[in-house]
């Protein structure tokens, strides 16, 4: 009897036959969105299932499923999954990492971009059409980013790819602080100098967050570190809602502690802090950091790639090329 999978998410054509190829499948063309209880009746009596950052899987969730084997999460971040209560459980996760690497990267930068030279507020000016003169000495002057000083907090590949571009693209001075510090090779490769924390938040121009979110990085960025930053320095937020305490921000920016931010990712999203809505030196985006189509769909197939693996089918059974909890394997 083939396996049964569920596909949460709306997915590229192709990606869905290749999965019917292998599996009795049910899917989400019309990308609704299913509540908790929904999600439960859905996974009845599948063995896998390819999941996104929208839906929570955890142990309560596991225990109603007990087929359940393999959770193939489609994006590099995890969080939305206790890896823990999977592993005990025997059922084995996946992400999808190194494909969107430097697509991510390139967003982080454009988003940095964007806030420093105050692209959204600008557009959205031109289009009230408040634009009646030209010439205007410090119209919508923002921040320099060619030779400012780039900060990066969480140094994974996507942080190294964005220090990369702020190096050897754009002349910048590039700082970072991790968990752990590269060894000196990769901080050769990146042109980026490890510093502590209170440095980093003291010394950026322009501050970009790359950090994975996990109780530890839970408002690593609040009021008391947006306090320490330069008032011309920009935040920018690509990693994950909750990393950055969003009233404290709001306010931040409110009060010019803080000259921009820009944020793909927010606590609680789609929901945004109706304070973040009302200041006008910010860019919001909706979480689409990794959002090329080429991307998008090396994503998607990698996730179906492992769980085709995941699920003992291809020339991987039982190998999924990027797995999260391998040990997952030796509980079942
Ligand atoms: C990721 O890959 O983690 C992106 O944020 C998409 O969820």
């Amino acid at each position: 009897m083939r396996p049964s999978v569920l596909a949460t998410r709306a997915t590229f054509p192709d990606i869905a036959v290749r999965l019917r190829q292998h599996f009795d499948v049910e899917d989400n063309p019309a990308d609704e969105i299913w509540n908790r209880d929904e999600l439960v009746r859905r996974l009845q009596g599948k063995q896998g299932v390819m999941s996104t950052g929208s839906e929570r899987i955890d142990a309560e969730l596991l225990d109603a499923c007990p087929q359940l084997k393999a959770v193939c999460n489609v994006g590099v971040g995890y969080n939305n999954i206790d890896v823990a209560a999977c592993t005990t459980r025997g059922v084995l996760v996946t992400n999808t990492p190194d494909v969107l690497t430097e697509t991510t990267a390139d967003y982080g930068f454009a988003l940095m971009m964007a806030t420093a030279r105050r692209i959204a507020e600008s557009e959205r000016f031109v289009r009230r059409g408040d634009w009646r003169k030209t010439g205007i000495y410090d119209m919508f002057a923002g921040g320099d980013v060619y030779g400012a000083t780039l900060g990066i907090l969480g140094m994974g590949r996507i942080g190294r790819a964005i220090a990369r571009r702020g190096a050897l693209g754009f002349g910048m001075q590039v700082i970072y602080h991790n968990r752990s510090r590269l060894p000196a090779d990769l901080e050769d490769m990146t042109g980026a100098r490890y510093v502590d924390k209170a440095t980093l938040l003291r010394e950026s121009d322009h501050l970009i967050l790359v950090l994975p979110y996990s109780p530890d990085s839970h408002h690593a960025i609040g009021a008391a570190e947006l306090a320490q930053m330069k008032p011309q320095a920009t935040l920018t937020n690509i990693a994950r809602g909750g990393i950055v305490d969003d009233a404290a921000l709001a306010h931040a920016l409110r009060a010019g502690t803080i000259a921009a931010a820009g944020l793909d990712v927010f606590e609680g999203e789609p929901a945004i802090h109706p304070d973040l809505l009302a200041v006008p030196n910010i860019v919001l985006t909706p979480h689409i950091g990794s959002a090329s189509v080429k991307t998008r769909h090396a994503m998607a197939a990698l996730a179906i790639d492992n769980l085709i693996a995941a699920l003992g089918f291809g020339p991987r059974a039982g190998r999924p090329s990027t797995p999260v909890n391998l040990e997952a394997l030796g509980a079942r």
